[in-house]
């Protein structure tokens, strides 16, 4: 099957009926979870204290519930406007942006703890027209630079891709380096075609005394291993449920108040006038 980067470009490929299909997919909402898990072990926050994230391509929000479950704050960018929209049904928490990251960021210096991208950055591997600021040398340097500069002193950004050669690793690890970055690839399960994943785990600061991670070995033992790792994902199933009916039980009046607000601000059309239930009057209907 071709990947999808070849196929369209992302606005056009996450269309409604993707966007719908790709979030509601099971196997993808479990595979995107466990690679944002991971991404987050790899960008080393201070534990148990929220951080400020910037989830880059962010789509329907897959990966920033597992941002929400952690306790973290995000923004999340994305170029497509389906994806968004599923995101703001789904009523994720992060503050959402419909941006192309080939263009850079416009975020205030040191705005984030760190950056998250899980699955997006190969998508950037395609020139767009061929105009030759659209190459993808130009656009890797614009998102590269502008992350660095969004990012604090010291801090990281992980994010896990789809290379489809040594090249494009290459290509991609040079321009982070010469935007500022530190760090290098981390390759979880190198020999497992179904396993392997592909971290860039970038450092911003620290005088390069961060190292770069190891990755995970595809030698899971067998018995014992599978079974604490199906223990490990039963317990995060779990939670995320937990979660979840947490997250659903504190729609209260002012959590409702606060989302019509947010929804207003962002332009969205139909959004419900406040009710005696929400404590206000009803706007006069004109
Ligand atoms: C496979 S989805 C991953 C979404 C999300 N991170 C997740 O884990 O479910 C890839 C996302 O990258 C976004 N994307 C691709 N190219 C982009 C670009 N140039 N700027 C912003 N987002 C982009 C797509 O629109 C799509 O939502």
């Amino acid at each position: 099957m071709s990947r999808p980067e070849l196929i369209a470009p992302p606005e056009i490929y996450y269309g409604d009926t993707e966007a719908q299909k790709y979030t509601a997919n099971s196997r993808i909402q479990q595979i995107q979870a466990d690679m944002t898990y991971r991404a987050l072990e790899l960008l080393n926050l201070p534990p148990d204290e929220p951080s400020f994230i910037l989830d880059i391509g962010c789509g329907s929000g897959l990966s920033g519930e597992i941002l929400d479950e952690q306790g973290h704050i995000w923004v999340g960018v994305d170029i497509a406007p389906s994806m968004l929209e599923v995101a703001l049904e789904r009523e994720v928490e992060g503050d959402l942006f419909l941006q192309d990251i080939g263009q850079g960021f416009g975020f205030r210096p040191g705005s984030f703890d760190g950056a998250i991208s899980i699955s997006v950055i190969q998508w950037l591997l395609n020139a767009e027209t061929s105009h030759p600021t659209s190459s993808p040398p130009h656009r890797l340097t614009r998102f590269f630079t502008t992350l660095h500069s969004a990012l604090k002193n010291p801090s990281r950004a992980v994010l896990q891709f789809y290379p489809s050669s040594d090249d494009q690793i290459q290509l991609i690890t040079s321009i982070a380096q010469k935007a500022g970055f530190g760090g290098g690839i981390v390759v979880d399960y190198p020999n497992s075609k179904k396993a392997k994943k592909v971290f860039l785990c970038l450092f911003v600061g620290s005088g390069g005394a961060q190292h770069v991670p190891q990755g995970l070995d595809g030698e899971v033992p067998e018995g014992a291993g599978d079974s604490v790792k199906f223990e490990k994902r039963r317990e995060r199933e779990k939670r995320r449920k937990e979660n979840g009916a947490k997250r659903k039980g504190v729609k209260d009046k002012d959590w409702i108040l606060k989302k019509k607000e947010l929804y207003r601000r962002r332009g969205k059309e139909h959004v419900p006038n406040d009710s005696l239930y929400t404590g206000r009057k009803r706007r006069p209907a004109f």
